[in-house]
């Protein structure tokens, strides 16, 4: 990491999303309610370029916990498979919970990394195997600003990220009906290393790195 991650990213994209989890305890909230004005925020616009051409699809990105504790959270994310394996929506406390306390915990998560899991060997596929490079867009909903982020981009198809990649979409999608409906995918692992702010006022200023902290 180069530096401190700029406000903008942690206040309206890793803690907003923070925030949507931290709904999800609350009894009166529905999921579709929660999720109506957050798509943006969820499902980001991931742009390539390579063999596949130029590409841009929305992928659920999540963020990963901290490399020295991969183990750990690996181990308490199966911990929450066993326990409510096929129990249905009484896994989504601690679904939330496991999210609250990793993958939104800025002790134990990197926010600098973002992972999803690719549902096929597609263009991005292709072109990241090939190129190593992504960008991704994130609208600030409804129209509040835009950011930018500028990422060394992998393919990740064993071992800790790519268990940690999967099992986290297993807790919401495979574990409440207790069964899969597909195998494991590979998993795209986004590091990001420049950020833009591209709001209609700052108009695509880079905010990280810092100018302070640029080699
Ligand atoms: C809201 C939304 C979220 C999506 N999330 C994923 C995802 O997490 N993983 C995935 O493989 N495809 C996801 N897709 C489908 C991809 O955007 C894309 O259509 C498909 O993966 C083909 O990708 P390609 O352009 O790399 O060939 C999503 C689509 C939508 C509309």
């Amino acid at each position: 990491m180069t530096g401190e991650i700029p406000r903008l990213y942690m206040e309206e994209f890793y803690l907003a999303r923070r925030r949507l989890v931290e709904r999800m305890l609350s009894p009166s909230e529905s999921l579709e309610e929660i999720f109506k004005l957050s798509g943006p925020l969820l499902a980001p616009m991931v742009a390539t370029h390579g063999p596949a051409g130029l590409n841009i699809a929305p992928f659920m990105l999540s963020f990963s916990v901290r490399d020295e504790l991969l183990g750990e959270a690996i181990a308490e994310l199966e911990r929450i498979r066993r326990e409510y394996w096929g129990k249905g929506h009484t896994v989504h406390a601690a679904a939330a919970r496991f999210l609250l306390d990793w993958v939104y915990n800025p002790e134990r998560a990197n926010p600098l990394r973002l992972v999803s899991h690719l549902m096929t060997r597609g263009h991005t596929y292709t072109n990241v195997s090939a190129t190593g490079e992504a960008a991704v867009g994130i609208l600030i909903p409804p129209d509040r600003g835009a950011l930018e982020l500028r990422c060394k981009a992998r393919i990740v198809e064993e071992g800790p990220l790519y268990r940690y990649t999967n099992l986290l979409h297993d807790l919401m999608h495979t574990v409440p009906r207790g069964r899969a409906s597909h195998p494991w995918y590979p998993a795209l692992v986004l590091d990001v290393y420049e950020i833009y702010d591209n709001s209609y006022e700052s108009l695509g200023r880079k905010i990280y790195p810092a100018p302070n902290t640029q080699a």
